[in-house]
């Protein structure tokens, strides 16, 4: 692609930026150029659930972290463009290392991922050889690649299952969500100390006083909350399984404690039903939870992504090939 002066400044800055910043002409209708690009590039949009709105309704495929990887794992197209953050990316790249995969913006992270820092992750690792290393998927991929099992909310459950009682576990990065499957499955695990700075900051004392003024609300929680309001929770889930209770409970009230981004799909599926998110510790302007992360990413991101193919995720051939059994193991454990 020969690239214009501004396109080509744009391309200089882009680690410094985590994304091409180059201004989009007035009056382009970013939807139609999105799904003409799609089209002729043969690309797929996959989106997570707490991606905004406008993006989850432009994506081919929008869903948790197992549905999309999912997705990657089986898509035909020639370009996977990821609106979600950095470790998804990758995880898709790892699934398909002979595709390119974009991101709308390289710096949309993940505090989970991030508290896994390889070199102390390969050290804690060797200190339990005889353990089996079951990895949450919002890890990167050289962690990725020293796990035995990649899991995700949805399917966590089954995978600790999944490994023989004599067999010793190490369970990371995320405690919460490891403390949790503690108490599900009563294995008693090695857990890494990582949590998520947005499923952290939920409040318990506001939530009960929210609930005091919404009795009849159920609380619904994303299992990387911390065990208190877990405790307090009607129902546990990943994000899918959450939208799938909105849908088929009979309340008509929730009290959702998770990533805002969430509520999009809920009101889409569950139209007649209010949903309200759960409180923060910090008031800010909407008195919900979002993951500054995820909300890097916005159309505009997403339309320059596309059209330029940048950036991309790269992962080194030597981790992708390690990387990729794990999260094989997990795709199969997932299918029975
Ligand atoms: P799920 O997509 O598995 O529900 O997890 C949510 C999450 O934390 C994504 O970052
Ligand atoms: Fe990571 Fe939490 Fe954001 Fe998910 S919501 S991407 S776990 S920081």
């Amino acid at each position: 692609m020969v690239l214009n002066e501004i396109e080509a400044k744009a391309a200089s800055k882009l680690i410094q930026k985590g994304y091409l910043d180059i201004p989009i002409p007035s009056g382009l209708d970013v939807v139609a150029e999105i799904n003409r690009l799609r089209k002729e590039k043969n690309a797929v949009i996959l989106a997570h659930y707490y991606q905004t709105g406008d993006i989850q309704d432009i994506a081919d495929y929008v869903g948790d972290s197992l549905g999309l990887s999912q997705q990657a794992a089986s898509t035909t197209a020639d370009l996977i463009v990821f609106a979600g953050v950095h470790f998804m990316g990758e995880t898709a790249k790892i699934l398909n290392p002979s595709k390119k995969v974009v991101i709308p913006d390289l710096k949309a992270g993940c505090s989970l991922a991030e508290s896994a820092e390889p070199n102390a992750f390969r050290a804690f690792r060797e200190a339990h050889p005889d353990h089996v290393v079951i990895t949450y998927i919002n890890c990167s991929a050289e962690i990725k690649a020293m796990s035995d099992i990649i899991c995700t909310s949805a399917n966590a459950e089954k995978i600790v299952n999944s490994v023989p009682l004599d067999k010793p576990i190490i369970f990371a990065p995320d405690k919460n969500l490891g403390r949790y499957l503690i108490k599900k499955t009563g294995r008693d695990m090695l857990l890494w100390e990582g949590a998520c700075i947005v499923h952290e900051a939920f409040a318990i004392d506001k939530l009960l006083e929210l609930h005091k003024q919404h009795p009849t609300a159920k609380i619904i929680a994303h299992p990387e909350s911390e065990d208190h309001l877990l405790k307090v929770a009607h129902y546990i889930g990943s994000t899918t399984g959450m939208i799938n209770f909105v849908k088929n409970d009979s309340s008509q009230e929730y009290i959702v404690a998770t990533e805002a981004g969430i509520l999009h799909q809920m009101l889409k599926e569950a139209p007649q039903k209010s949903f309200i998110p759960a409180p923060s510790h910090e008031d800010n302007t909407c008195a919900c939870s979002e993951c500054a992360f995820m909300r890097l990413n916005t159309m505009q991101k997403l339309y320059l992504c596309l059209r330029y193919e940048s950036p991309e995720i790269h992962v080194d051939e030597a981790i992708q090939r390690k990387a990729l059994l794990p999260i094989q193991r997990m795709l199969e454990i997932s299918k029975s």
